[in-house]
C-alpha cells in the first residue's frame, strides 16, 4: 500500500491518524514497529510519526504535518534534507550502478577527504558505526596482543556485544552485560569507568595496565546528552594510554564533521598537540546513507587484512552511492556551514534556557562545538550519574508540546539536538515560538508529579 501525503501541510498536529495506522501495521511485522528502538517514542509516549519526506530543515509525516527537524536522522543531515547538490551527485552515482564489489573512485576520494580533515593516515570503510567501533577494537586487540577494553558509562559505541556493558559493583570491576543475549564472556574483558574521572582511569591502569588493549571513548559524549570532556581529559587519556602501551580509540561517529569541521579533535587534540591512535566515524560522513569508517596511524591500519593479519571485511563497505553522498556532504560542509550551525545552535540554546528559566524548570544546556543538549536538572552534568538526574517525565511533556507545535525533537531526554545548514529564520522561529509553551508543559508535569508524590506519601 502506498502512503498518501496531503498536499497542504500544517505545523499544528493534534492527532496523527495516518501515523497511528501505519504504526499498527508496522507492529504486526516489525518488533515494536521500528527498526531501531528509540524511534518508538517509548520514552516520551504518543504515536511515532512516520515521516514521508524531508526538505531542508523540515520533515513531513504521513498525515501531511510539517515539523522543524532537530534530530537530523540522529546526526547525519548536516546540510539538511534533500540537499540539491547531494541529491544530484547521488542520482548520477545511481545511474552508474549501485554496487560493484570492487574498489571505486568515490571511496578513495572520501578517504582522502577524511585524511585531509582529521589526523588519521589510513581509512577503512564499513556500513555502520557499530561495525567501525567493533573493527577498531579488534584491531587494537590484534595490534597490542592484549584483550581488555576500557569504556565509559554513558558512552554508546553501537550495539557491539563487548560494549553493551554496564558497570559492575565497583569502579574496577569487569562489566556485566547490559542486555540479554550478550554472554558474560563477551563483556568480561570490558571495564566500565565513570566519564571525566581521571582517578578512575589511573586506578584501572594501575591494576590492569599490562592487559589493556585500548580505551574507547566518545570524543565528546552525545549519547547521554552532550557531556563535554573536561579540559585536557582527552589529552590525559591519550597520554595515559601511551604510557601503558595501550591505544586510544576516539569514537567520532557522532562528533565527526559535526562538532566542528574536524570533529571533536578539531576542538581539542589539534590545539593540544596529540592524536588518537584510532578513530571511528559515521553519520555525517555518510551523507544520509549507510557508511562509516575507522582510521588511524599507518603502522596500525596496515595490520588489517590484506596487508596485515587482522581480519575485517564488508560486502557493501565503501559502497559507491554511499561514499558519493558522504563526499558531496563533506565537500559542501564549509566553514560557513559550521558558522551557521554555531549561530543557530546558540540562538536555540539561549532560547531554551530562557524559556525554562521563565517557567521555573531547573535545567542546564551543555554544548561541544555545534552539538548541544538540554538536561532538565541542575548542572553541571559531567558523567552518566549526573545525566541520570535529568527529569524524564518533564522532558516527555516538553517533547510532546514541541511536537504539537511543529518541532521534532529527539524522543529521549538523553540525546543531542542537531540543527543543519538549512535551518533558516522561518524554521528557527517555529522553534522559538514553541519553546515557552513546552517549558510551561514541563513545569506543569513537575508540579503534577509533586502533587502525586504528596498525595501518595
Ligand atoms: C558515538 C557513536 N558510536 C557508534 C554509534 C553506532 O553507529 P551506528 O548506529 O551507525 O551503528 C553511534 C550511533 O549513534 C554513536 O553515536
Amino acid at each position: 500500500m502506498s502512503t498518501s501525503v496531503t498536499q497542504s501541510t500544517s505545523t499544528s498536529t493534534g492527532d496523527a491518524p495516518a501515523s497511528a495506522a501505519l504504526f499498527d501495521r508496522a507492529r504486526a511485522v516489525i518488533p515494536g514497529g521500528v527498526s531501531s528502538p528509540v524511534r518508538a517514542f517509548n520514552a516520551v509516549g504518543g504515536t511515532p510519526r512516520f515521516m514521508v519526506c524531508g526538505s531542508g530543515p523540515w520533515l513531513t509525516d504521513a498525515d501531511g504535518t510539517r515539523y522543524v527537524d532537530l534530530v537530523g536522522s540522529w546526526g547525519p543531515m548536516l546540510l539538511g534534507h534533500a540537499h540539491p547538490e547531494v541529491q544530484a551527485a547521488v542520482k548520477e552515482a545511481v545511474a552508474r550502478g549501485t554496487s560493484y564489489g570492487t574498489p571505486t573512485v568515490p571511496e578513495v576520494e572520501l578517504a582522502e577527504e577524511i585524511v585531509a580533515r582529521t589526523p588519521v593516515e589510513r581509512v577503512r570503510f564499513t556500513s555502520s558505526g557499530t561495525e567501525a567501533t567493533m573493527s577498531a577494537i579488534r584491531l587494537a586487540r590484534g595490534a597490542t596482543g592484549r584483550d581488555v577494553v576500557v569504556k565509559f558509562a554513558g558512552c554508546y559505541h553501537g550495539h557491539v556485544d563487548s560494549l553493551l556493558a554496564s558497570a559492575g559493583s565497583g569502579l574496577i570491576t569487569f562489566a556485566v552485560p547490559g542486555t540479554p543475549g550478550v554472554p558474560a564472556s563477551s563483556t568480561e574483558l570490558t571495564l566500565v569507568l565513570p566519564y571525566n574521572d581521571r582517578a578512575a582511569v589511573e586506578a584501572v591502569f594501575a591494576e590492569h595496565g599490562d592487559r589493556i588493549a585500548c580505551v574507547i571513548t566518545e570524543a565528546a559524549p552525545g549519547n547521554m546528552g552532550v557531556v563535554p570532556p573536561e579540559p585536557g581529559f582527552n589529552a590525559f587519556l591519550s597520554e595515559t594510554c601511551a604510557r601503558h602501551g595501550a591505544l586510544l580509540v576516539s569514537d567520532e561517529v557522532m562528533t565527526g564533521f559535526r562538532a566542528s569541521r574536524e570533529g571533536q579533535w578539531g576542538l581539542d587534540g589539534k590545539h593540544e598537540g596529540w592524536v588518537p591512535d584510532l578513530m571511528t566515524f559515521g553519520k555525517v560522513m555518510g551523507g544520509g546513507f549507510p557508511a562509516a569508517a575507522f582510521g588511524g596511524r599507518t603502522d596500525l591500519m596496515e595490520q588489517l587484512t590484506p596487508t596485515g593479519a587482522v581480519y575485517q571485511a564488508g560486502t557493501l563497505s565503501g559502497n559507491p552511492v554511499a561514499t558519493t553522498a558522504g563526499l558531496a556532504t563533506l565537500r559542501l560542509a564549509t566553514d560557513a556551514v559550521y558558522d551557521h550551525l554555531t549561530a543557530v545552535g546558540t540562538t536555540l540554546q539561549d532560547a531554551a534556557s530562557a524559556a525554562l528559566a521563565e517557567a521555573g524548570v531547573a535545567h542546564v544546556v551543555q554544548a561541544t562545538g555545534t552539538m548541544f543538549s538540554v538536561f532538565l536538572c541542575e548542572g553541571p552534568v559531567r558523567d552518566f550519574t549526573d545525566a541520570s538526574r535529568t527529569d524524564t517525565v518533564a522532558y516527555a511533556a516538553f517533547f510532546t508540546e514541541m511536537l504539537d507545535r511543529g518541532v521534532y525533537l529527539p524522543p529521549s531526554a538523553y540525546e543531542a539536538w542537531f540543527c543543519s545548514a538549512a535551518h533558516d529564520e522561518e524554521a528557527v522561529q517555529v522553534v522559538l515560538d514553541a519553546l515557552p509553551h513546552a517549558a510551561r508543559a514541563a513545569a506543569d508535569a513537575q508540579a503534577a508529579a509533586r502533587t502525586d508524590g504528596g498525595a501518595t506519601a
